[in-house]
């Protein structure tokens, strides 16, 4: 495990997937297979669609198990007419803790900028949950040798405007676009490499005690087996795992990588 502080956090982000039968069925599944060992070394999150928030939370609640409830996407604004959106607060009163801001998903396909997700992990903190901010680049990017500066520039521009504490308190997510859904995993040396690139934008921005305390996680192909060699990098702080996070099982064994290091 990386040699600092900072505690682990395994979020499974669910994407589209799972109606709310599925979902409850899934929740139960994964607390059966993870025990207080399990979650004293390691936070965990589920993120499943906005369908199945109700029915997870009165499932983590009636059993009390010690995974946060996370959502997948939420909109900047308070309340008003903005069909089909879901706002911080509501996320709040169903006990959300996490929400993923800016994915790759949401910023290729739904044309999200910087801008945008700025205004989305600044309307997550006003409501009292902690945003997972992501980044990262595209193969194209990467093979033009832009990977570092296309992060910088989402990272400078997600966070606009926050100040160190808060920055310190929140999750940094750096998902390679090429390796999401693809099977393609960047090696650990590579992933490490951006996470440390990343906490040095961190560092020069907003300070090394910030930078010491931020978590960034890695996701792109995260599986049971390549779970425990990423996790095992320094500035590595957990894993925002897509595909693997669907079957409990298979999430479980990566909550569980710790086991699996010398
Ligand atoms: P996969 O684990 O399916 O590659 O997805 C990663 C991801 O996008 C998590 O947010």
């Amino acid at each position: 495990m990386a040699s600092n502080d900072r505690k682990p956090l395994i979020s499974g982000n669910w994407k589209m997937n799972h109606n709310h039968f599925e979902a409850i069925q899934t929740i139960q599944k994964l607390a059966y297979a993870l025990d207080k060992d399990d979650y004293q070394a390691v936070d965990v999150s589920v993120h499943p669609p906005f369908t199945d928030l109700r029915s997870v939370q009165t499932v983590i609640q009636a059993d009390d198990i010690p995974v946060a409830l996370g959502a997948q996407n939420v909109h900047q604004a308070a309340n008003g007419a903005f069909t089909g959106e879901i706002s911080p607060t509501m996320l709040q009163k169903l006990d959300v803790t996490y929400v993923i801001v800016g994915h790759s998903e949401r910023r290729e396909l739904f044309g999200e900028t910087d801008e945008i997700v700025n205004a989305k992990a600044k309307a997550v903190l006003a409501a009292g949950m902690t945003p997972i901010v992501c980044c990262g680049e595209t193969l194209a990017e990467r093979n033009a040798g832009h990977a570092e500066s296309k992060v910088a520039g989402q990272i400078s521009g997600s966070l606009a405007g926050l100040d160190a504490v808060t920055i310190g308190d929140l999750v940094i997510a750096y998902e390679p676009i090429w390796a999401i859904g693809t099977g393609e995993t960047a090696t650990p040396d590579d992933a490490q490499q951006m996470c440390a690139h990343i906490r040095s934008l961190v560092m020069s921005e907003w300070g090394s005690t910030t930078a010491a305390s931020v978590r960034i996680q890695y996701g792109g192909s995260v599986k049971p087996g390549n779970a425990s060699e990423l996790m095992g990098q320094p500035d590595i702080d957990g894993a925002l795992v897509g595909g693997a996070s669907l079957d409990a099982g298979d999430f479980a064994r990566i909550v569980k990588f710790p086991l699996y290091q010398a």
